[in-house]
Formats: C-alpha cells, sequence, structure tokens
C-alpha cells in the first residue's frame, strides 16, 4: 500500500522507511521527551501559517517573489541577540533591493528559530584513526569530535524548543517594533553600497530607491503614517528532518480542525529524504503548512509529479515550494524537464532556487566552501530555465549570515581560499557573508528588472 491510500495520523510516519534518523542510544528518554514537548505551547499560530500560505500562492503565479536565508545550522552556542539581530537585518537590506528589482512584495522567511537538524552524506566521519558518529545538529548531538558528545540525546530537544521560542520572540519585537522600518534598512543598504568596491554599480539603484522614498514621503507616506513601512512580516522556516520533535509540535488548530507542524510556519523536506514511500513525506503530507522540498539533480520527473500528487492533492496553491538546487554546471541539464514536467500536470508551486548545496567545494586544504561566481551562475541558470519555460522564477534561497565571516570565496572584496581560515565560523555548510548576501541581491536585483524590462512574467508559453 502507498501512503496515499493509508490514513494519516501525526505518527503515521513511524511506518515508513526512514532515512537519517539518529540511533537515540535511550528510547525511553526519547519517549518521555516526546511527551514532555507534545504538551508545550506551540512555537507558531496555524493562522500566521496560512497567511504565509497566501502569500506564497501570490509568488507561485508571478505576484510576488520570495527571499529565504540563514544559517545552514543554528548553533546553540551563537545564541545572542546580536547574531540574530544581525542575520535579520541583512535579511531585510536584501529584501528591499529585491523589491525594488522586482517590482513586487518579497516574502521573507529566514533558516532560524528551530534550523538545527541536519543530513549528512556519512553516518560517521574520521579524523586520524577515530571514527565516530556524525554530528547532526545541536538538536540531536554536539559538534564536538569526542565520543560523548556524539551520543544523540533527546534533551537537546527541549533546549532546541525553549531557544527558538525566545529567537522567534525576539524576531516578532524586531518585525513590529520599528527595527525594520524601510527607511532605516534602505540607510543601512546606503551604508553598504558607500563601503562596495563595486559602488559604482550599486549606487544607481541605492539612489532610485532613495528618491522613491522621498517622493512617497512628499505624497504623505511616511514610517509615521503607513504601518506597511515601519512593519514587515517575517516568518521562520526549518527542514523538518528530525521526525520525533516535528511529531511532538504537531497540534490541531482550533480554528479549523486540521493538523499544523507548529515547529515553524514553513517546513522542508531534504533532498535526502525525499523518498515517495519515505517516512519524511508521509509526514509531511499531513501537516497543513505551507512546505518546501529540495529538488537535486537525482531528482527524476515522474518521482516529482508522484510526490506532488501525494502532498498537494488539492493542488493548493502556496501549500508547494519547490527548491531548485542543482548545481550551476547541473541546472542547464536537470531542472527543465522538472519545470516542464510540472507545468504540464497543472500542479501549481513555487519554484525558487538554493544556489548553494549544488555548489559545495573541497579545497586542497580539506574546507568546505563554495564559490560566488557559482552561485550566481546557478541563479542565472535559473532565470533562465523559466524565462525560457515561460515559468515564474520565484525566488531565491541562500545560507547567509549578517556576521563577516571568511566561507564563500568570491565576491567584491574577492575573498581567496587563503582567507578562508581567517573568520570560519559556521557549524555546517559555508555561508555568505554580509556583504556578498547584499551584493546577490543586487546582482538579482539587475537580474528581475531585466526580466521586467523583457515583458515581465509569465509568457504565453506557460499556457
Ligand atoms: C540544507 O538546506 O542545509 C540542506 C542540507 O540542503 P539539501 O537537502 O538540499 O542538501
Ligand atoms: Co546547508
Amino acid at each position: 500500500m502507498t501512503a496515499s491510500t493509508t490514513a494519516w495520523s501525526p505518527d503515521s510516519w513511524r511506518s515508513c522507511p526512514i532515512k537519517q534518523s539518529p540511533a537515540y542510544p535511550d528510547l525511553a528518554a526519547l519517549a518521555a521527551m516526546e511527551e514532555k514537548l507534545g504538551r508545550y505551547p506551540p512555537l507558531v499560530f496555524a493562522g500566521e501559517a496560512r497567511r504565509l500560505q497566501e502569500q506564497l500562492a501570490n509568488a507561485a503565479d508571478g505576484r510576488a517573489i520570495v527571499l529565504l536565508g540563514g544559517d545552514c545550522a543554528e548553533s546553540f552556542a551563537d545564541f545572542t541577540a546580536n547574531i540574530l539581530r544581525d542575520s535579520f537585518r541583512v535579511l531585510l537590506q536584501m529584501s528591499v533591493v529585491l523589491t525594488f528589482g522586482a517590482s513586487l512584495p518579497v516574502v521573507k522567511m529566514g533558516r532560524m528559530a528551530g534550523q538545527y537538524a541536519k543530513p549528512r552524506s556519512s553516518d560517521t566521519e574520521t579524523i586520524g584513526k577515530e571514527t565516530l558518529p556524525s554530528y547532526r545538529g545541536d538538536i540531536i548531538n554536539g559538534p564536538d569530535f569526542t565520543p560523548e558528545s556524539r551520543v544523540p540525546d533527546p534533551a537537546r530537544m527541549e533546549l532546541g524548543y525553549f531557544q527558538a521560542a525566545s529567537k522567534l520572540n525576539l524576531l516578532r519585537a524586531f518585525a513590529s517594533g520599528g527595527y525594520a522600518d524601510l527607511h532605516r534598512v534602505h540607510g543601512w543598504n546606503l551604508g553598504f553600497v558607500e563601503r562596495s568596491p563595486l559602488a559604482e554599480r550599486y549606487r544607481d539603484l541605492a539612489h532610485r530607491i532613495d528618491e522613491t522614498l522621498s517622493f512617497m514621503a512628499a505624497c504623505g507616506m511616511t514610517s509615521e503614517t503607513t504601518r506597511d513601512m515601519r512593519e514587515t512580516d517575517f516568518y521562520v522556516a526549518h527542514e523538518a528532518l528530525l521526525l520525533p520533535y516535528e511529531q511532538a509540535l504537531t497540534r490541531v488548530d482550533s480554528t479549523t480542525g486540521e493538523w499544523y507542524g507548529c515547529s515553524a510556519h514553513f517546513l522542508w523536506i531534504g533532498d535526502r529524504t525525499r523518498q515517495a514511500d519515505g517516512a519524511h513525506v508521509e509526514f509531511m503530507r499531513g501537516v497543513k503548512n505551507p512546505i518546501g522540498m529540495k529538488c537535486g539533480p537525482t531528482l527524476e520527473p515522474d518521482d516529482l509529479l508522484r510526490i506532488l500528487d501525494l502532498l498537494n492533492p488539492g493542488n493548493v496553491p502556496g501549500r508547494m515550494t519547490l527548491v531548485s538546487r542543482m548545481g550551476a554546471d547541473k541546472i542547464a541539464a536537470r531542472l527543465p524537464a522538472l519545470v516542464r514536467a510540472v507545468r504540464r500536470s497543472g500542479h501549481k508551486v513555487v519554484w525558487i532556487t538554493d544556489p548553494m548545496h549544488g555548489n559545495t567545494i573541497t579545497t586542497s586544504n580539506n574546507i568546505k566552501t563554495r564559490r560566488f561566481d557559482d552561485i550566481l551562475a546557478e541563479v542565472r541558470g535559473f532565470f533562465g530555465v523559466h524565462a525560457a519555460e515561460g515559468t515564474w522564477a520565484g525566488g531565491v534561497h541562500v545560507e547567509m549570515t549578517g556576521q563577516d565571516v571568511t566561507e564563500c570565496t568570491g565576491g567584491a572584496h574577492r575573498l581567496t581560499e587563503a582567507n578562508l581560515g581567517e573568520r570560519y565560523e559556521t557549524f555546517c555548510d559555508p555561508r555568505l557573508n554580509a556583504e556578498q548576501s547584499l551584493e546577490l541581491a543586487f546582482l538579482v536585483a539587475e537580474e528581475l528588472k531585466r526580466r521586467r524590462a523583457a515583458g515581465g512574467h509569465l509568457s504565453a508559453a506557460a499556457e
């Protein structure tokens, strides 16, 4: 029997094959923690998830674009207001630039307040003569290379829950308490442009935003008079990898009677756990949140359609976001067939690009990095495929931080592999730093502007 023909319940995933599942040594402690978390308040309200889904529905048909960004893996150690604030600030800065470039609203989501569980390509890690279980994210085990630290510990789920609650509280305050004021965000962007070696290139766009804000103020639209200029909607998202945790936070919405995953507004299925008959697809088919799925180079069109039928049988717009992560060298060969198959099937989805995960390389010194130019090439490839297919390139997903790290090479400051040792702080994959993130936003805005100039969005080929 396939998953679609069986009844769904929050624990129906338990009878499906599961990948990337940690081997907890103490199952009684795990069960006790699940029971405890099951009694804690939900972190998000279902009404917020529905509002996000409506905004994503706009991005499915060319009336909005999506920006999803944040750490590859959040760390319990980086639990400070400043780190969270800086990443949030850079996402806002990027979103202003993209809003202007596209002349469309940007749906903003952070890989924040819950992005604690990581899929790994290998179950073990070897350093010298010692082999230990891989680090799977702070909500599962510890990053230190010691046998004690690598044991999966259910107590970490509770710490993850409380840290997520605290971060979400601060993000909500930032979003509505004045920090996200459009004039402030624009002021930060002007500072970025003046510091950038590519200031000449970016100045024009920044100054046009400046003029637009002045014009709006002259018409009476200021932060004081207009709520949308001083507040913003901001949503949190993470990979729904650790199913015992996700199940414990699944709740019935009292207003609709439907099940929602209440650990975040938006949850996604990773590229390693997207099997149609697997536990992760089974869990996600029953929660009503807007959800995402990573689409890597091994995904075949038939499998994708089967999964879409399972996850969104009612073809609800905004429910499904497909996150293409092919690699700059594979996108032209792999993405068109998927886009075409989805278009022909009639499934309404948001397509966004993750130009990070297909472009990870290892240097001769064994450091994981990504080249800015590969990231940009994949973004351009993504726009190119959608232009050719007559479909809407709905947004961008990035691994980034507001800190001045040296994890990805390239960008206007021309970081080289020799710079990587200076501030390499990620707990998992290499992230764009604040400057590289903004630079990417300016370059994508140029792309969006070109698309508008070329006649806008969904061409006749979209049927
Ligand atoms: C991630 O987003 O951090 C990730 C692991 O991605 P993917 O599932 O696409 O490899
Ligand atoms: Co990652």
